[in-house]
């Protein structure tokens, strides 16, 4: 389910090209897609899509003219996506570094344990919130991605070397990958990138066009948001993401980009 929201002029526009990609899904078999309009805010819709089966999601994504057609609605309205359906249950598909995601919150795990030499002494069995994630516990929390998590180890290959604060990020797509950044500076310091930035820049470089959250992790009590540069590229191209802010043991703290980047600049206004 995304909420779009049309830009001024292009409502009839974009029940059209609706009416299209429904025509398109239900006549590959692919499912169908359903728009309703907000009655109280002008020119937002929820737009619905009912796929047949997780096979049929997958084969629409990769639909050369969906992705036109998708293309096409994006161009006329920004789109966020609020839930997401195509998830296969089960973790057998995931590579193993978005298995080792899946794991609770806080829970530190792996490199962020041994880095900072908390565990115990060799051969001792790890107990409870100390064991390893396991095949067994990552089943146990199938379909729940810790983008914290992810966003820890990102960080792990922050390069700041001139500023010694590293910063990870993780960027959940619409259909459910994940994609890690982390800063990255230089000698010359002006072309340091920022953790969010290449996290984005990675997933649109892959061919991602559709986000839903993005968590950040730095090695700080104080919560870290975005700066306004990423906002900007985080706004534009991922639209009212979600935000968590986290530091190697604890959230600190969800908000809005709407929030955190009010009265936004974007294509809308060119
Ligand atoms: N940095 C990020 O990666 N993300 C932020 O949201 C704030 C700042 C990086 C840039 C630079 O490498 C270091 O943190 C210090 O500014």
């Amino acid at each position: 389910m995304s909420l779009v929201d049309v830009s001024e002029g292009y409502e009839s526009e974009f029940r059209a090209l609706l009416m299209e990609f429904d025509a398109l899904l239900v006549g590959r078999g692919y499912g169908r897609a359903e728009v309703v309009s907000d009655e109280s805010v002008a020119r937002r819709f929820y737009a619905v899509r009912h796929w047949v089966d997780t096979d049929a999601a997958e084969r629409c994504h990769r639909d050369a003219e969906v992705q036109a057609l998708t293309l096409r609605i994006y161009q006329i309205a920004r789109v966020t996506h609020v839930v997401n359906g195509v998830r296969r249950p089960g973790t057998d598909r995931l590579p193993i570094d978005e298995r080792r995601a899946r794991v609770e919150p806080d829970r530190r795990a792996g490199f962020d344990r041994r880095a900072t030499d908390v565990g115990r002494p060799a051969g001792d069995r790890r107990r409870d919130r100390d064991r390893r994630v396991g095949p067994r516990r990552l089943r146990e929390h199938a379909g729940e991605v810790d983008l914290v998590a992810a966003a820890r180890r990102a960080r792990e290959h922050a390069d700041a070397a001139f500023s010694h604060f590293m910063v990870g990020a993780a960027l959940e797509t619409a259909d459910g990958e994940i994609v890690g950044g982390c800063n990255i500076e230089n000698a010359t310091f002006g072309l340091t990138m920022c953790a969010e930035r290449v996290a984005m820049f990675k997933a649109l470089s892959e061919g991602h066009r559709a986000f839903s959250r993005i968590a950040i992790v730095t090695d700080s009590e104080t919560p870290v948001p975005p700066c306004g540069a990423c906002r900007q590229i985080l706004w534009e191209f991922g639209g009212n993401l979600e935000v968590t802010l986290a530091n190697l043991t604890k959230e600190l703290g969800q908000h809005r980009l709407s929030d955190l980047l009010p009265l936004p600049f974007d294509a809308r206004l060119l």
